[in-house]
């Protein structure tokens, strides 16, 4: 695999060493199919393989790579959410390819710039919860899944002195009531508050835009949701090599699944109305980080 010669850092390095093995372990599937034992040892190794990467429960919800499908429609998003909440921090935070791509530090480092009244896109399990710095002023969540969002929403209550599931200047909002969750989709952000002179400071989406089954729709929703000065922050898939080589691997879970690693997020912001548009590709370039304003 020519990726080898990439000049792309030594985390990835061993990311992509890790996913060559598992690449060559999915072509040896072919070679099983006509026998069952076998294919039972080839789902044993699978199986093995993904608790490597997504630590042992998403490896649990692993299924045969022709039954995970690519899915687009917001009620089938909304179904594989609910069904895979309770693993998903396994696989975007606990494993080892958000380990090795250093997810933690990238969402730090993009949530440091949040300020003022915050909205949080497809907040999920709430994983950007514990990075909000001081000066924000208020925050609201926003997701289509129940069960994702339960999770976001119990982290205040589980946050305490000796374990942060939140940062302290959102734990202090929390006890302010000045933090808020709904259950809405994105492409129809205004409809989820009661006056539409609601507007926010900063808006927030990390790993949702490539789920989104309408990227240009929600950013067009989102932009109208910004006051003026406003800003929007994106940590996000984009099309890369890396991307292309690491496709195969999203049918390891059927949430990793309805993500898009091809998408040119630029455009997408441009057909959204964002005029100032500042990105810096990480992780390799298989990630955006992105800080745009209309
Ligand atoms: C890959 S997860 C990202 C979660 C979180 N932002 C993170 O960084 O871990 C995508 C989230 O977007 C939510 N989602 C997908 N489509 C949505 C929509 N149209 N409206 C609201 N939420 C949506 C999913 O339910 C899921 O929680």
């Amino acid at each position: 695999m020519k990726l080898w010669s990439l000049k792309i850092g030594a985390k990835t390095c061993t990311f992509l060493s890790l996913f060559q093995y598992s690449v060559s372990l999915s072509n040896q599937s072919k070679s099983y199919h006509h026998s069952a034992a076998k294919e039972i040892s080839f789902q044993s190794r699978r199986s093995a393989i993904a608790s490597i990467f997504l630590g042992t429960s998403t490896a649990a919800l692993l299924k045969p790579a022709d039954e995970a499908t690519a899915s687009t429609s917001i009620e089938d998003i909304k179904k594989i959410y609910d069904e895979g909440a309770s693993s998903y921090e396994n696989l975007y935070s606990d494993s080892l390819v958000s380990r090795a791509l250093d997810f933690t530090t990238l969402r730090k480092d993009l949530l440091s710039k949040a300020d003022g009244d915050v909205l949080e896109l497809g907040v999920g399990t709430g994983l950007n919860l514990p990075y909000y710095p001081n000066g924000v002023t208020s925050y609201v969540g926003v997701d289509i899944s129940v069960n994702m969002q339960k999770q976001a929403e119990a982290r205040f209550r589980e946050s305490n002195d000796s374990i942060s599931t939140v940062s302290s200047s959102l734990s202090q909002l929390y006890k302010e009531d000045k933090v808020d969750f709904k259950i809405g989709d994105v492409n129809n952000l205004s409809s989820l508050f009661s006056s539409p002179s609601v507007k926010f400071d900063t808006i927030v989406d990390t790993f949702g835009l490539c789920v989104f089954p309408e990227p240009v729709k929600a950013l067009s929703s989102a932009r109208e949701m910004l006051r003026p000065g406003g800003k929007l922050l994106l940590l996000e898939h984009q099309d890369s090599v890396i991307g292309k080589a690491l496709s195969p691997s999203r049918k390891i879970a059927d949430v990793a699944n309805t993500c898009r690693y091809d998408d040119d997020v630029l455009q997408l912001l441009r057909e959204a109305g964002f005029r100032s548009v500042e990105s810096k590709n990480v992780a390799g370039g298989f990630l955006t980080k992105i800080v745009a304003s209309p």
